[in-house]
């Protein structure tokens, strides 16, 4: 994968979009509404602009951190991607093995196409769960209890999720007729799926995935495939639901969807073990701050009380350090990794963690820091109505 057209992240995504049918790409690709917050997620780290330290000699660089307990090589975790299989064969799977690979930590979708214990044993890293109460609680509690006897690392909850936001191209692809409909509603869209004839090969020999096998509904079975609005619509967490989900689950809690101090103090109160700064990549509610302006104002609430992790337009390396510089223990990086996945499998995603990691090094002697543990805010500017 040292191929010379793949020098950074960006790189990744015209050869995705190659290889996948266009309703994939799209889920993979778009946001929500205007995808304005999509847009943003990304473009706010230009804001940020470093205050390097020069003539320093760096003989060793250390990117290693702690995260949750665990020790990863550099602070970036995989972001859980709904549907990894359907962008390739390998899947939750591949992403796993190259997390593990790369001294890091997988975050497994609740809509994923591999069996979590899968998912779990292709990794030499820590593995995390993701949860969405689809399939009512029966089932939840069923996925939440195979996520323990598996060894998941944390239980991580999404908070945003009241309905999912209205992703127009999904819509327009006919996603929910590609996905639930019958074979008649879905004739009008399958001439964008035809044309690409390796993605059909490689789904059909992969057994042209039709269920959810993490989300079993006792006495059913495997919920069958369902476009992400109709598996979103059940998917609402509150409060109350979290209270619920502590007595089933022993272990660490993370609460992904954070974007105010008032929730972020909410969720440190009801136990959580970190947060993430998360607007869901772009993908729920369309027009609130990007990730990264709404992290200081998360940082300044918590206070240390926990670790914050945020996720949101993270495309290369130096975004990465800015973020840690701002307060994030670590990022999650979604569609940075997804890209790499749906292009060239788990061969891809290695790629995309090279290439982030090695930016992580660069950025770092390039700023005359040792380490990851010594960067903070006087390595970058912000602009002063952030302040
Ligand atoms: C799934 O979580 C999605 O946002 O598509």
């Amino acid at each position: 994968m040292a191929s010379p057209h793949v020098v950074c992240i960006d790189d990744f995504r015209p050869q995705a979009r190659r290889r996948l049918p266009r309703p994939v790409f799209d889920y993979l690709d778009g946001g929500a509404d205007g995808e304005v917050t999509l847009r943003e997620n990304c473009r706010i780290f230009d804001d940020i602009t470093f205050r390097p330290r020069h003539a320093v000699a760096l003989p060793d660089c250390n990117l290693r951190t702690r995260v949750l307990g665990f020790d990863v090589s550099f602070p970036a975790l995989l972001a859980p991607v709904g549907y990894s299989r359907l962008m390739h064969p390998d899947g939750e799977v591949g992403a796993a093995r190259a997390a593990g690979l790369a001294g890091t930590a997988y975050i497994l979708s609740t809509i994923s196409g591999h069996r979590l214990e899968d998912v779990k044993a292709a990794s030499s890293g820590p593995v995390c769960f993701q949860l969405y109460l689809m399939g009512g609680r029966a089932a939840s509690e069923a996925v939440i209890e195979r996520a323990r006897v598996a060894g998941c690392a944390a239980l991580v909850v999404t908070i945003d999720t009241p309905v999912a936001g209205l992703r127009e191209r999904d819509f327009r692809n006919g996603m929910k007729e590609l996905m639930g409909g019958s074979l008649l509603d879905k004739i009008p869209f399958l001439p964008q799926i035809v044309v690409h004839p390796g993605w059909v090969a490689s789904f059909l020999l992969d057994g042209g995935l039709s269920k959810l096998p993490n989300v079993v509904i006792p006495g059913k079975g495997p919920m069958e495939l369902v476009d992400v609005s109709q598996a979103l619509a059940s998917a609402t967490v509150t409060w109350d639901d979290l209270k619920w989900i502590r007595n089933l689950w022993p272990g660490l809690i993370v609460i992904k969807g954070v974007l105010t101090g008032d929730d972020a103090r909410r969720a440190v109160d009801e136990g959580a073990a970190a947060v993430v700064v998360s607007n869901h990549g772009g993908r729920q509610l369309d027009g609130v701050r990007p990730s990264l302006r709404a992290l200081p104002e998360v940082v300044a609430a918590v206070n240390g009380r926990v670790e914050i992790l945020m996720d949101g337009g993270v495309r290369r390396g130096s975004d990465i350090v800015k973020a840690i510089c701002l307060g994030a223990r670590a990022v999650l990086c979604g569609r940075a990794y997804a890209y790499g996945l749906a292009a060239a499998g788990q061969a891809g995603v290695t790629r995309a963690l090279e290439i982030l990691q090695a930016d992580v090094e660069r950025t770092l002697r390039l700023l005359g820091c040792p380490s990851i543990a010594a960067l903070d805010r006087s390595y970058v500017d912000m602009p002063a109505s952030w302040q």
